[in-house]
């Protein structure tokens, strides 16, 4: 297939750099967003001539991508330079691929979400969707195809875009193909509840990769499991693990400026302060509101708290930032629901003139998680599962006295901060509750110990060496 552009790196992704919205006179407007892929993409540099491939999300991508050549390039002064390619898939099978397998299917197998008695079921609906995820797949695979120069290294992302490798080694063979996986890995055992055709179908597309790129060994590992009923298990691909690190240049610059500084005056105003005069301590978690992330059952060993240790009482404030996610599914809206009404229930319960003992925010505001990461006493991370977690890295970076790390075990970070973190048990809300009131307890001189080292674990893989190794490393490869 000829190649329209001849870009020598590719990057593919369903979320790009960039997403779109329509002002009250029909002007679209860019913005632009952050995360580990921009930055690493910065890491080499404009000359480099990377693509971004991405897919247009809403009506307003879609409108962009159509207005400005058929999606080929967004301007330059929209993407801050980045060449990106948005593609205009049609709004149904983008909704089926995205909505109905990526995020309600292949999440939910890799994080073990299903409530097994009643779900999943795979019926004609999932049939048709799979067809979508199918086609959407081909969509990207095409688009790197045309855009991509003899030999060009092409990094896919995610388990949105798990059958690209595949589809795009079939049509062009001269590339060297990695893809990455920002989430867990199910198990073999779990993985194995998806119909066998499409697990093998996912698997084969993900080893029509060269590389294989894992947040954690562990995650690695479960692929690897999951391989082994195939005839020649994972064959030629390597596989290799890559533990994306916290940005500490950008995030310690970023969380000194002014905003920050003024919504840290407000979080105090609203923590307020203990009945003796003295601070009130501060326990932080800031997520989107994935079904992963597990804040009702943080809410319900916080309640345990206040129950079992009353000493705390009055001497607390559970700062929560839940912020909105994939908010087209029920599942997430009834779930972003139960976090209000469990909120609201502790502050009813135990709530004084003087004293919300939590605190809950929902709309989107990063100068405030960087103003709360600030004043932390005790920051909460207990995912069910997770691919690695962003936020127990950013926090001792960011920490101005030193934060005690409260850390589920399922989360990947785990597997570098574990040893520096207060460990937890994601599903036992009793030992949450008490981890929480030894994290509250720890003395200050200890916690900024731990916090330096926290610190340098979170920062070891910064995003541009964590993506310039994966670069290298396929580089390397056939060529
Ligand atoms: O956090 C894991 C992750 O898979 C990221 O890699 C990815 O950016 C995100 O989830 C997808 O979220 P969304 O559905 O909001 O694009």
């Amino acid at each position: 297939m000829a190649s329209t552009h001849a870009a020598e790196v590719l990057v593919a992704s369903n979320r790009g750099p960039v997403s779109y919205q329509v002002d009250e006179e029909g002007s679209l407007h860019a913005r632009r967003g952050g995360g580990g892929l921009v930055s690493g993409l910065s890491a080499i540099g404009p000359e480099a001539g990377a693509v971004w491939v991405c897919a247009a999300l809403g009506d307003a991508d879609r409108e962009a991508a159509r207005r400005y050549g058929d999606g080929r390039r967004l301007p330059a002064e929209d993407t801050g330079g980045q060449r990106v390619r948005m593609l205009d898939i049609a709004p149904d099978v983008f909704a089926d691929a995205y909505n109905g397998i990526a995020n309600s299917v292949l999440w939910f197998v890799h994080h073990m979400l299903y409530q097994t008695p009643l779900e999943p079921v795979f019926d004609a609906e999932f049939r048709r969707q799979w067809a979508s995820y199918e086609a959407y797949n081909r969509a990207f695979a095409q688009a790197l195809a045309e855009e991509a120069a003899e030999g060009a290294a092409v990094v896919v992302q995610d388990y949105h875009l798990t059958l690209v490798p595949g589809m795009l080694r079939d049509l062009r063979p001269d590339l060297r193909i990695g893809h990455f996986s920002h989430t867990p890995w199910a198990p073999a055992d779990y993985f194995r509840m998806l119909p066998d055709d499409v697990a093998e179908q996912v698997l084969r597309g993900m080893l029509g990769a060269d590389r294989l790129g894992f947040l954690t060994e562990r995650w690695a590992r479960a692929f690897a499991g999951c391989c082994e009923t195939l005839p020649g298990g994972v064959g030629d691909t390597e596989i290799g693990v890559h533990g994306l690190g916290a940005d500490a240049d950008f995030l310690r610059e970023r969380s000194q400026r002014a905003d920050v500084s003024e919504r840290m005056a407000a979080l105090r105003e609203e923590i307020g302060a203990a009945p003796d005069g003295g601070p009130r301590r501060a326990i932080v978690r800031v997520d989107r509101t994935e079904l992963s992330k597990n804040i009702v059952r943080g809410l319900l060993a916080y309640r345990r708290l206040l129950e079992d240790r009353p000493e705390w009482r009055e001497r607390v404030v559970h700062v929560a930032f839940a912020y909105p996610s994939r908010q087209d599914l029920e599942v997430y809206r009834t779930y972003t629901a139960r976090v209000r009404e469990l909120a609201e229930e502790i502050n009813a319960e135990y709530g004084t003139p003087g004293w919300k003992p939590v605190l809950l925010h929902v709309e989107d505001d990063f100068a405030r998680s960087l103003a709360a990461y600030r004043i932390a006493d005790v920051a909460l991370v207990n995912p069910i599962r997770d691919g690695m977690n962003l936020v127990a890295k950013e926090v001792p970076v960011v920490s101005d006295a030193g934060c005690a790390l409260v850390l589920s075990r399922e989360a990947g970070a785990f597997a570098e901060l574990g040893e520096d973190a207060v460990a937890v048990n994601p599903y036992d809300v009793v030992g949450t509750a008490r981890a929480l009131h030894e994290a509250l307890s720890m003395p200050g001189a200890e916690r900024a110990e731990r916090t330096k080292r926290l610190a340098a674990a979170a920062t070891a893989l910064p995003p541009s060496q964590w993506f310039l190794d994966q670069l290298r490393r396929l580089e390397r490869l056939n060529g």
